[in-house]
């Protein structure tokens, strides 16, 4: 058997699958495992979507390869007719659009079309670890921008140093955030805007959760900062406001000349999706009401919130992801804590050290949790966690 190449080698192992294999060994035990793990919308497409699937389907024109330069048209229309109503910003659905079969593919792809062996890219830490590897995959180098609790999770970009700013090609951030849930003001596009245009970066905005907001808060977007067009690609997505994650849908906007880079990586790689889901995408952006998850996802905030106070445990209220990212009460490391909340209270929580060194000393709880109708499962965790965890530490 041939060895796989270097740059799978160079993958670094699954740091989750110690607690995955306790994970396992609880539920083998019979242990009613209440998992906050998972970072995946447990509610179903809304109907409509579906419906809008199935009659996609039925319509022979959608049975054939997508043979359009960027994606299905009627799917790039309404992505823009939608990023007009949600940002303010005219976009032109033939030259600033390209479609991706999920936000994870165009990100990675994107890492591919612009890094070369030697190249850098700036990347969150904490952060979405497809930034990182598939930078180091590329052959490019991962500079590290660290995301400091003291400094609201951004980075600061005046600590970037003229070397690495000089020598990266790329800046990745993600706000609203995964991992850390913390929101960017307009005033933070601004400043990264004009960092990169400085030096000549193309700032890549992961805003995969944009639409995943709570309390009347709407996320900015780094395309409304004034002559941002040209220095900015920002990733859009289907999966989290529309429970759409196994669609595998969403779209990249902005700079004509990085959505055409992205095109040309992509045309030599895959044929585009079915067109019926690219159909049915077009129609949750122009008619999708994602309301009812979003109640529910702040229900559960507030009960995890509220519940893990009373336990003794003081963790932010997000206004935004489906993410509560909370320094570790204990003293011991992330991973520490994650297995003995599984061991001892069989909730599953993901180490922050998972996402990067400056994760360590913080812990993710997704209220994503399957089986919970109004945030019962998630004061039955806290409680548990209050009980065994806390009390013992
Ligand atoms: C920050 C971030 N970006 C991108 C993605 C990828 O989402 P998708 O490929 O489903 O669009 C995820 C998924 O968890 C994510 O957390």
């Amino acid at each position: 058997m041939p060895s796989p190449s270097k740059r799978i080698a160079a993958i670094p192992p699954y740091l989750f699958a110690e607690i995955s294999r306790i994970k396992r060994e609880k539920l083998q035990q019979g242990v009613d495992v209440i998992d906050l793990g998972i970072g995946d919308p447990d509610q179903p497409t809304p109907q409509p979507i579906v419906e809008a699937l199935q009659r996609a389907a039925e319509d022979t024109k959608t049975h054939s390869y997508d043979e359009s330069a960027r994606g299905w048209p009627p799917f790039l229309k309404a992505a823009a007719s939608w990023y007009a109503r949600e940002y303010g910003v005219e976009l032109d659905p033939d030259t600033h659009f390209v479609q991706v079969i999920g936000s994870k593919e165009g990100l990675a792809h994107l890492a591919w079309a612009y890094l070369d062996a030697g190249d850098a890219a700036l990347v969150p830490n904490p952060g979405y670890p497809v930034y990182g590897i598939q930078t180091a995959m590329a052959g490019g180098e991962a500079i590290p921008m660290p995301l400091k609790q003291e400094n609201g999770f951004l980075p600061r970009l005046e600590d970037i140093s003229t070397d690495a700013a000089r020598r990266a090609k790329l800046m990745f951030v993600c706000y609203p955030s995964n991992p850390t849930g913390a929101v960017a003001s307009r005033s933070f596009f601004e400043e990264a805007v004009r960092f990169c245009k400085e030096y000549d970066i193309l700032l890549v905005s992961d805003m995969a959760y944009a639409n995943v907001t709570f309390d009347g808060y709407r996320s900015p977007s780094a395309l409304q900062v004034e002559g941002a067009l040209e220095h900015v690609i920002e990733f859009h997505s289907l999966s989290k406001p529309f429970n759409m994650t196994g669609w595998r849908i969403g779209f990249a906007c902005g700079s004509p000349e990085a959505v055409a880079t992205l095109g040309k990586f992509k045309d030599n790689l895959d044929s585009k999706q079915f067109p019926a889901v690219a159909e049915a995408a077009a129609f949750a952006l122009l008619h999708g009401d994602n309301q009812a998850t979003l109640d529910l996802y702040k229900a559960r905030r507030d009960a995890l919130v509220d519940s893990l106070a009373e336990a003794g445990w003081s963790v932010p209220r997000p206004q935004a992801t489906f993410y509560i990212w909370a320094p570790v009460p204990t003293g011991e490391t992330s991973t520490g804590f994650a297995k003995r909340l599984l061991e001892d209270a069989g909730v599953l929580v993901i180490p922050g050290v998972g996402y990067g060194s400056e994760g360590e000393g913080f812990v993710r709880m997704s209220l994503t949790v399957r089986g919970d109708h109004g945030g019962e499962r998630l004061r039955e965790a806290a409680r548990r966690i209050g009980e065994v965890a806390l009390a013992k530490a």
